[in-house]
């Protein structure tokens, strides 16, 4: 089987900041590359602070830390990829932006480097086939935080070979995580069930079932759930989980995929969740309280 030894890295943002640190954390030589300069350091910057932090609570020793943060470059070309043997992109929810990653990717990287997107909603037999390698183009997604979350999703295309897979799968156990192989449909298995959830949430609240703090305690207190579904639409980032629903919604032509109304309001606001400071919740103060604007969006 192929061994991985260097892994690229494309998009610096929540989620690919978190897949270049644990790949690091597992050993393998890791080039993280962002378009642009300031997110880049800005992922480093976050990794380095949790490796920091690591050491400081005596959960990893001083040269472990060290090694493992020289083991993480960064970049703002592709060309910096060439010799990967595996490149995961994080990059926009955009089928036409990964598919212009990809071919320049082709281009810039050696043919033996397999290639997994880390996309929530898109069929991977979409993004393979604009490449010369659809044999080694599979589906690798993460879930957020991915230092955190133990699931990464390998996704098998009708085109993908068992090699690739199986490199897949065996890259996934070394990070640490469970390695489910799914089916190229869109939202694999857990986004399938997931995302309709997390937007019925928004239309529960649209519909005036509860407010932003009822609906999420409920989910809280009476299913358990680690956060309610509000809080992790914020968590997730509004403008993802809107271009997840387009992606699906585009694929199965069904209504429980369509944006809600409430959302693309507030994506049109420029509130995106956590990452902006407001969405369901503003973020600015030390602990997040309901948006007080979110009621002027509302439709009842
Ligand atoms: N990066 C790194 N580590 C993090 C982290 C982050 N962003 N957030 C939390 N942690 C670590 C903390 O450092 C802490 O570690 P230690 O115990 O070693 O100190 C540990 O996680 C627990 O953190 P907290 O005590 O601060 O918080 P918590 O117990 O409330 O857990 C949570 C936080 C893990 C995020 C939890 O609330 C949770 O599981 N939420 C649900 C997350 C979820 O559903 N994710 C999936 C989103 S959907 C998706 O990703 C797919 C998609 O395509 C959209
Ligand atoms: P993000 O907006 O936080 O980060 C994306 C990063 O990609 C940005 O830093 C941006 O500068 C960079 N970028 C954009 N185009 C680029 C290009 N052509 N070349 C290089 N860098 C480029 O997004 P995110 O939340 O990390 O999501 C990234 C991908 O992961 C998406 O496909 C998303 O659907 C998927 N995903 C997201 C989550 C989540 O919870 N947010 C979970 C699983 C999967």
């Amino acid at each position: 089987m192929t061994e991985l030894k260097t892994i690229g890295v494309v998009g610096a943002g929540l989620m690919g900041h978190g897949i270049a640190q644990v790949s690091a954390q597992a050993g393998y030589e890791v080039v993280l590359v962002d378009a642009d300069g300031a997110a880049l350091e800005k992922g480093l910057g976050v990794v380095r602070g949790q490796v920091e932090k690591a050491v400081a609570k005596e959960k990893l020793g001083a040269a472990d830390g060290e090694a493992i943060l020289a083991r993480l470059t960064g970049a703002t070309d592709v060309a910096a990829l060439a010799g990967c043997d595996m490149v995961i992109e994080a990059i926009v929810e955009n089928l036409e932006a990964k598919n212009g990653l990809w071919r320049t990717l082709d281009e810039a990287v050696q043919p033996s480097c397999i290639f997994a997107t880390n996309t929530s909603s898109l069929a991977v037999i979409d993004q393979a086939a604009v490449t010369s390698r659809p044999d080694r183009f599979i589906g690798l997604h993460f879930f957020n935080p991915v230092q955190v979350m133990r699931l990464v999703e390998v996704v098998r295309t009708i085109a993908a070979s068992d090699e690739a897979v199986r490199a897949g799968i065996a890259y996934g156990e070394r990070i640490g995580k469970t390695a489910v192989e799914t089916r190229d449909r869109a939202g694999f298995l857990v986004n399938r069930i997931l995302v309709p959830f997390m937007l019925d949430a928004i239309r529960g609240f649209e519909e005036g079932i509860g407010s932003i703090e009822a609906i999420d305690a409920g989910f809280r207190l009476g299913a358990g759930h680690p956060m309610g579904p509000l809080t992790l639409n914020d968590f997730v980032g509004l403008e993802t989980l809107s271009r997840a629903a387009e992606g699906m919604y585009e694929e199965y032509r069904d209504a429980r995929f369509a944006t809600p109304p409430l959302l693309r309001k507030m994506i049109a606001a420029g509130w995106y969740g956590k990452k902006t400071g407001l969405g369901f919740y503003d973020w600015s103060g030390p602990e997040p309280v309901p948006n007080p604007k979110i009621d002027l969006l509302r439709t009842v």
